[in-house]
C-alpha cells in the first residue's frame, strides 16, 4: 500500500525537476541529492555576505595572532626553568641553546635578575616562582584575546545570518506564484531552518577554525623552526601525509553531504505535508502508510546521514592517530641530538610540545569539514532560491492610471505547463460596474482566468486588457491594487479579527471595516466573538468555522476600494440566506465595479449581466440567466440538473 522508497524520492524530487526545466537557460535548480555543483561559487558568495565585516574580521585576527603568539611563547616560558633544573642536576652537561631560548632567558631576567652557575635550591625556587607568574601575565592576555575574538566573531555570524535571512525572504516574497504551487512547503521550510542554521555554524565555528587554525599552523611553525630545524623537518615530512589523507575523506563526505541535505528536506516536506493534511489522514486511516512512507524517507535519510557524518567524523581521529607517530619519531630524534648536546632538555619538551600542537590545527580543521561541507551544500540549497527567476520586472514605461474596470480577454490561450493547454481562445467583454459570473464543471478553468487577470500567471496568447491597456503595461502592484479577490482557499493570518480585515486595505478607518465586515454579513458573529473585532485568530482561524471564514475574506475584499472584484466560490460555505444578505450588500458596493464571480451554486449567479460557461477551457456558452435557459445547453442541463450526469 505504501508507496516505495524510489516512488516517494521521485515524486517528492519531481517538482524540483519541474523548476529546472521551466526555468530558462540560466534557470533555477534544485538539488536532487549528488554531488555539490559549484563548491568554488558558493564559498564566493558567502564570502560576499561577510564583506560588511571585513574590519571586524581583521580584529578577530589580530586577536587570534595574540592568543596563537602568546600560547607559543608561553610554552617557551618553560624552557629555561627545565635547563635550569638540569643544570642544577647535573651542572657538567653543557648544550647549544636556540635563538628563542635566549629571548626567553633574557625577558626573564629582566624580572629576576641573572641566575648563575651555583644557584642555590632557594635561588631556582625563586625562579620557577618569577617565570610562572610571567606566564601567568601572558596566558591572561590569550585568554582576553580569545574572550574578545569569540565576541567578535559571534555578532560578524549572527549579523551576516541575519542578511541571508533577510535576502532570503525578500526573494520568497518576490518569486511567482509558480514556485509555491511547484515546490513543497516544507522544502521551502527547510531552507529556512536547517540550512540556515548549518551557515550559522559554519560561520561561527568553522570559519574560526580555519582562519586560527592558519594562524597556528604558521606561528607554530616559525617557533619549531627557530628551536631546531632538523625536528621542524621531520614534523612538516608528515604534512603530506595529513593533507592527501584529509582531501581524499573530504572528497567522499562532501558527496554524502548533498545527499544528506537533500534527504532532510523531503523528510520535512513529508512531515509538513502529513501534519497539514492530518485530518484526511485519520478520516481515510492511513496513519499506518503515512508512518511507513516516513519510515522508508526516514531509513534513506539516517544512511545517508550516517556515510556524511561517518566520513566527516572519521578524519578527526585518523588524522590525531598520524600525528602521535610525528610526535614519537620527533622525540626520538630530539632524545639523540639531545644525547649530542645538539639540544637542551627545555627546548625538546618545548619542542615535543610544538609537534603536538602543530597537528591541532590540521585535526581542528579536517574535524570541521562535516559542518563545513554541510554549510556549503545548505548554502547552496539557499543560493538557489535566491537565484531562482522572480517576476519579471515591470517595464519601464508600466503606468498607474486610475482604473474603471472595463476588463477584455482576447483571444486568450494558457497551460500551466507547456505540455497542457488549460484555457483556449477565451474573449470576453466586461463593462465597468457590470457583473461577469463563470460557471462550468469542476477543473474547467474558472480560477485560471482569474489567476491571469492578475498576474499570478502571465499568458502565453492572446491579450488582456483592462480600460484598453494590457495588463502586462500596468505596474504589477498597481494592478494587484486594482484588483480585490477572494481567493478560493481561504486564508486568514494570525492576528485580529480587525487586521486581518485591514489586510484589504491598509488605511482604513475602524468604521469602514465595521461597514465592509456588515457587507459581508460577517458583522454579527464577529461581535459573538470573544473580543469582538479584537478577538485574535490563530492557524489560520482554526476558532472559525469555514463560512465564517469565507466572510472575514470578503470583508477583507469589501473594505478595498478595487474597482475590480473577483469571488470565486466565495460563499461556497455559507447558507443560502446569509449569502443572499451578502449579495444586496455587495450589490450596494459594487455598483461601479466590474466583479466577476465564480460558483457553483447557480442561484448565486443568476441575476449576472453575463454569465459564461466554461466547459474543457472554452466557453461553449454566454449569455444572460434567461437567454441561457432558453437555450437548453449545458447552462440548463447544470441549472435545471436534467442530464446531470452524463
Ligand atoms: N498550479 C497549477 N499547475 C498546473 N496545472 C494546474 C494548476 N492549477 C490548475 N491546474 C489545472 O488547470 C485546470 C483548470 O483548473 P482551475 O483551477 O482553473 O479549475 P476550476 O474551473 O477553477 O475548477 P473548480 O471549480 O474545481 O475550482 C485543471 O485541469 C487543473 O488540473
Ligand atoms: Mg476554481
Amino acid at each position: 500500500m505504501a508507496r516505495s522508497l524510489e516512488q516517494l524520492q521521485k515524486q517528492y524530487n519531481k517538482k524540483a525537476a519541474a523548476m529546472r526545466m521551466g526555468g530558462g537557460p540560466r534557470g533555477p535548480r534544485i538539488s536532487g541529492g549528488g554531488k555539490m555543483k559549484n563548491a568554488r561559487g558558493t564559498i564566493a558568495r558567502m564570502l560576499g555576505y561577510l564583506k560588511p565585516y571585513r574590519f571586524r574580521l581583521v580584529a578577530v585576527v589580530i586577536c587570534m595572532l595574540c592568543s596563537t603568539v602568546t600560547g607559543l611563547f608561553g610554552s617557551y616560558m618553560l624552557g629555561p626553568i627545565i635547563n635550569k633544573l638540569t643544570a642544577f642536576v647535573s651542572p657538567d652537561k653543557k648544550y647549544d641553546m636556540s635563538a628563542m631560548e635566549k629571548i626567553a632567558e633574557k625577558i626573564i631576567a629582566v624580572f629576576t635578575g641573572p641566575i648563575g652557575e651555583n644557584a642555590t635550591r632557594s635561588d631556582l625556587m625563586g625562579y620557577i616562582v618569577s617565570v610562572i607568574s610571567i606566564l601567568a601575565v601572558i596566558y591572561a592576555v590569550g585568554i582576553i584575546s580569545n574572550f574578545l575574538q569569540a565576541r567578535l566573531m559571534l555578532s560578524i555570524s549572527q549579523g551576516s545570518i541575519q542578511t541571508i535571512r533577510n535576502d532570503l525572504f525578500t526573494k520568497l516574497q518576490r518569486l511567482p506564484v509558480r514556485y509555491f504551487d511547484q515546490n513543497p512547503t516544507g522544502e521551502i521550510m527547510s531552507r529556512f531552518t536547517n540550512d540556515i542554521d548549518n551557515i550559522d555554524v559554519m560561520i561561527n565555528n568553522s570559519l574560526t577554525s580555519l582562519f586560527s587554525g592558519a594562524i597556528q599552523l604558521v606561528g607554530t611553525f616559525v617557533f619549531m623552526i627557530t628551536t631546531n630545524w632538523v625536528l621542524t623537518m621531520i614534523t612538516v615530512v608528515f604534512i603530506p601525509i595529513f593533507a592527501l589523507g584529509g582531501g581524499a575523506i573530504a572528497k567522499v563526505s562532501s558527496k554524502y553531504y548533498s545527499g544528506q541535505q537533500a534527504a532532510l528536506g523531503a523528510v520535512n516536506g513529508y512531515t509538513e505535508e502529513t501534519v497539514t493534511g492530518q485530518k484526511v489522514v485519520k478520516v481515510f486511516n492511513h496513519e499506518q502508510i503515512c508512518i511507513d512512507e516516513f519510515d522508508a524517507l526516514n531509513d534513506d535519510m539516517r544512511d545517508k546521514q550516517f556515510r556524511a557524518q561517518f566520513w566527516g567524523g572519521v578524519m578527526g581521529p585518523i588524522m590525531g592517530n598520524t600525528s602521535q607517530i610525528s610526535y614519537a619519531v620527533t622525540i626520538g630524534v630530539g632524545g639523540i641530538l639531545m644525547i649530542f648536546g645538539k639540544l637542551s632538555a627545555g627546548a625538546l619538551t618545548i619542542f615535543a610540545n610544538y609537534s603536538r600542537q602543530f597537528s591541532m590545527p590540521i585535526n581542528m580543521l579536517s574535524q570541521q569539514t562535516s559542518t563545513l561541507f554541510a554549510a556549503l551544500a545548505g548554502a547552496e540549497r539557499v543560493f538557489e532560491v535566491m537565484d531562482t527567476a522572480p517576476e519579471a520586472p515591470d517595464s519601464p514605461d508600466a503606468v498607474e492610471e486610475p482604473i474603471q474596470g472595463e476588463v477584455v480577454l482576447n483571444d486568450v490561450t494558457f497551460g500551466y505547463v507547456p505540455e497542457k493547454t488549460v484555457l483556449k481562445h477565451i474573449s470576453l467583454y466586461a463593462h465597468p460596474g457590470q457583473k461577469i459570473a463563470f460557471v462550468g464543471s469542476t477543473g474547467a478553468g474558472k480560477t485560471t482566468v482569474t489567476n491571469l487577470l492578475n498576474r499570478f500567471y502571465d499568458i502565453d496568447q492572446g491579450e488582456i486588457t483592462i480600460d484598453g491597456r494590457s495588463i502586462k503595461d500596468y505596474k504589477r502592484d498597481f494592478l494587484r491594487e486594482n484588483i480585490a479577490m477572494v481567493l478560493q482557499d481561504t486564508h486568514l493570518f494570525t492576528g485580529t479579527v480587525k487586521e486581518n480585515i485591514r489586510y484589504g486595505r491598509l488605511d482604513a478607518t475602524d468604521e469602514e471595516i465595521v461597514a465592509a465586515a456588515k457587507t459581508a454579513s460577517a458583522h454579527s458573529f464577529i461581535m459573538r466573538l470573544e473580543n469582538g473585532y479584537d478577538t485574535v485568530l490563530e492557524g489560520d482561524g482554526a476558532n472559525l468555522s469555514q463560512g465564517q471564514r469565507q466572510l472575514l475574506n470578503i470583508a477583507r475584499a469589501a473594505v478595498s476600494k478595487a474597482p475590480i472584484l473577483v469571488l470565486d466560490e466565495a460563499t461556497s460555505s455559507v447558507d443560502t440566506r446569509t449569502e443572499r444578505h451578502i449579495e444586496h450588500g455587495m450589490d450596494r458596493l459594487m455598483k461601479n465595479r466590474t466583479t466577476f464571480v465564480i460558483a457553483h451554486r447557480l442561484s448565486t449567479v443568476r441575476n449576472s449581466n453575463a454569465i459564461m460557461v466554461l466547459e474543457n477551457g472554452e466557453i461553449i456558452e454566454r449569455g444572460d440567466h434567461d437567454q441561457l435557459l432558453e437555450m437548453k445547453g449545458r447552462y440548463y442541463e447544470l441549472y435545471t440538473g436534467v442530464k446531470e450526469l452524463d
